[in-house]
Parts: C-alpha cells; sequence; structure tokens
C-alpha cells in the first residue's frame, strides 16, 4: 500500500512569512516521518477575488483547477495560516472558495468531479503563526469549521499555535524551542495515524 501523501500549503506568501517558514519546517518533519509531502502556493495561482460577476463571464479560474489537481493527488492537507483580526487570510479563503465553485458554477464546463468532491473525506491538520501571544489560535477554529462544513473533510483534532513566532526560528529555518519542535511532530503523527487507518479502511 502506497504511503499517505500531503499537500502543504500557508495562508500567507509573504516574503518572510512566520507562516511558510512554519509550514515549510513541518513538511520537512512531516518527511523526516516517512511521509511524501507536496509543498503548494496559493499566491502562484493567481487567482482574482471571487466576483460573481467575473464567474458568470468566464467562469472558474485555471488556479483552482490546479488547486483542485493537488487535492486529488494528494491523501490529505496540512494548512498553516496567519490570522487577521481573528480570521484566517483571504487568500486562503478565495481560493477554497473558487475550488467550491467547480463543477457548480453556472456554466461550467463538465468536469469529472466538482470541487467539493474532490475535497470531501480528505484529512486535513492546522498549524498557525503569529508574533502575539495567541499564534493564530482563533483562526485556526475558524478553518476547522470551515473545511468540515462546507468542504467535507476531516480535521484532526490536534492543532499547535505558534506564538512569538518572529523569535522562534533559527538562521536554517528550525524552530529554536524544543517543545514547539514536539507540538508540531505532534500535529504531523495525529494527521499519519489518522491517515494511515483511513488509507487501510
Ligand atoms: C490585517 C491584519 C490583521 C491582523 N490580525 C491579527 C490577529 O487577529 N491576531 C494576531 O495574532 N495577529 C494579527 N496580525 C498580525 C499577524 O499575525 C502578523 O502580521 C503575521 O506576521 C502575519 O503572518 P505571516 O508572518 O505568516 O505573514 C494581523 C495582521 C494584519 C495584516
Amino acid at each position: 500500500m502506497d504511503s499517505p501523501t500531503l499537500l502543504v500549503i500557508s495562508g500567507s506568501a509573504r516574503q518572510g512569512s512566520y507562516n511558510l517558514s512554519l509550514a515549510r519546517y513541518a513538511a520537512q518533519r512531516a518527511r523526516a516521518a516517512g511521509l511524501q509531502v507536496e509543498e503548494f502556493d496559493l499566491r502562484a495561482l493567481a487567482l482574482p477575488l471571487y466576483d460573481g460577476d467575473l464567474e458568470g463571464a468566464s467562469g472558474v479560474p485555471e488556479g483552482a483547477y490546479q488547486l483542485q489537481a493537488a487535492m486529488a493527488r494528494n491523501s490529505g492537507l496540512l494548512v498553516v495560516t496567519p490570522e487577521y483580526n481573528g480570521f484566517p487570510t483571504p487568500l486562503f479563503i478565495n481560493a477554497f472558495d473558487w475550488l467550491s465553485r467547480i463543477g457548480v458554477a453556472p456554466h461550467s464546463p463538465s468536469v469529472e468531479r466538482t470541487g467539493l468532491e474532490v475535497t470531501a473525506s480528505k484529512l486535513v491538520a492546522l498549524l498557525s503563526a503569529s508574533p502575539g501571544a495567541g499564534g493564530g489560535l482563533r483562526a485556526m477554529n475558524y478553518v476547522r469549521q470551515y473545511l468540515q462544513m462546507a468542504f467535507q473533510m476531516l480535521v484532526v483534532p490536534q492543532q499547535f499555535a505558534l506564538s512569538k513566532a518572529n523569535e522562534a526560528f533559527d538562521a536554517q529555518g528550525a524552530l529554536k524551542d524544543p517543545r514547539a519542535v514536539q507540538s508540531v511532530d505532534f500535529v504531523i503523527s495525529a494527521w499519519m495515524t489518522l491517515a494511515w487507518s483511513l488509507h487501510k479502511g
């Protein structure tokens, strides 16, 4: 049986982003734990802000199909997102809103599977990072609700919010605090355990 594969996305593509750093570090830890990992850049999709008129005129943009294909070729997802005023970022929400329109938007081309058919029952793990004390915890809880309720994804209960993220990484991009490393590993390991059992089932 093939090993489960993990798609890693960051809700911030900012140069010097703490969440992107955490996503890259978590990807390394997941590889070290034996997973195959694909790191995926949401900003490279160049998705316009969702707009029903734009959708009506030119359909769902190509970038949303790229995200769908990435979801389809992986067993599940690791989302690492900052919080903006307690909510996940527009980069993350906008990409998934577009994904949800594949196959259901008016005048859509016929597709093998809709966006929501591809996400259904996929396993998700969550991390966040912030220079603040809460580490982005509030946004993670909305991401959990959004992916579970709208996308029928299975979000593992374990999650980790990295606080004081501006002081957390060394020059090589590794987390300095062994307790933070342990927390990242804990989330990855929870995802792996469930992913293996879903694979077997
Ligand atoms: C519009 C906006 C709202 C923010 N709101 C929060 C917040 O609610 N909680 C928090 O911990 N940090 C907040 N921040 C600070 C971000 O955590 C900080 O900018 C962080 O570096 C963004 O993540 P990144 O480094 O991955 O880009 C906010 C930043 C912006 C730009």
